[in-house]
């Protein structure tokens, strides 16, 4: 025993931050590959004061209530909805997650996977690597033919710090901007309506809200029904928010002209998704923060949560107070 508080991380993380916690703390990292199935975690966490987690790890009330010395849940993730926040708070744990760092990042993102999914880019580089760019076929007029972000009218659910970046990204392209928001805000360049209008007025709808009781389904059958016919959806939020059997049956029958997914229900997505059979789909693993400034950054983060949760000070980002 070091005296040291014993920490369980359940991955390496990037940055120095991290490199730097062995000298400081009694450090155990889950080894991998990927992440601890679940009585790996219980076994790594029950007896440590600490737990540096993923988005990946259920931190659940049971794994909480088999940790008898925990005392911070530092989530190197802006979400939390892995975690049980009613039963950290009974027993006093501080929890800790990354806001901020990864506005930009994940606004970026969703971007790329509106262009991506007007423009046809996943489905024109299936078409050049699979061999269908022939000679015969070199140029067509009608070839891939997409739809014009630019001009065109996009929607965004949820104006929060990314839901706002994307807004700002949006005037560049000469877009018309409506937003809705559960708490109505005042967004330069966006103009607020009700839900159903948003759906009703926009070629594109992305989403930028937290998973929780309210937003769960929030796309589901009868709100899909709602959109523009021939509209784009985009998800860089959380899966559970789309209903993902309503989306693909929007998508198959032409209703809705494409999605952008990086975000599923079930994640990784299940081989027997219908989504995955659809070409009108872009579909990507969970990347919306993957660029590495900023899971750098996010690393960091999660270690300064951790150590000051540990010091028994206030969190630099408290999930409690969210
Ligand atoms: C988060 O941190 O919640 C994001 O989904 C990671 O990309």
């Amino acid at each position: 025993m070091s005296g040291r508080p014993r920490v369980y991380a359940t991955r390496a993380l990037p940055g120095e931050a991290f490199g730097g916690l062995s000298g400081r703390v009694d450090l155990r990292v889950w080894p991998g590959p990927g992440a601890p199935p679940a009585d790996a975690l219980r076994a790594g966490a029950e007896a440590c004061e600490a737990l540096l987690c993923l988005l990946t790890d259920r931190i659940d009330r049971e794994l909480i209530a088999a940790c008898p010395r925990l005392r911070v849940v530092s989530s190197c993730s802006v979400g939390v909805d892995h975690i049980d926040l009613a039963a950290a708070r009974e027993r006093g744990i501080a929890v800790g997650h990354t806001p901020g760092v990864l506005t930009e990042t994940t606004a970026d993102l969703a971007f790329a996977l509106l262009l991506a999914a007007a423009r046809r880019v996943a489905e024109a580089d299936r078409f050049v690597r699979e061999g269908a760019w022939t000679a015969e076929r070199r140029w067509e007029p009608e070839l891939l033919l997409g739809r014009d972000l630019h001009g065109a009218t996009l929607g965004i659910v949820g104006l929060g710090a990314i839901g706002r970046a994307v807004a700002r990204r949006a005037a560049g392209f000469d877009m018309r901007v409506l937003g809705w928001s559960r708490t109505r805000r005042e967004v330069p360049g966006v103009a607020h309506v009700c839900f159903e209008e948003l759906l009703a007025q926009s070629d594109f709808v992305t989403l930028h809200v937290a998973l929780g009781a309210e937003t769960r389904g929030l796309l589901c059958a009868r709100t899909l029904a709602r959109m523009k016919p021939g509209a784009i959806l985009v998800n860089t939020a959380r899966g559970g928010i789309v209903d993902e059997r309503a989306l693909a049956d929007a998508l198959a029958g032409g209703r809705l002209a494409a999605a952008g997914l990086d975000v599923f229900e079930e994640e990784p997505l299940p081989a027997s998704s219908p989504l995955r059979a659809l070409p009108n789909v872009v579909l990507l693993p969970h990347i919306g923060s993957a660029s590495i400034a900023t899971r750098t950054r996010m690393a960091d983060l999660a270690v300064e949560n951790l150590l000051a949760g540990l010091a028994g000070g206030p969190l630099p980002h408290d999930a409690l107070l969210r």
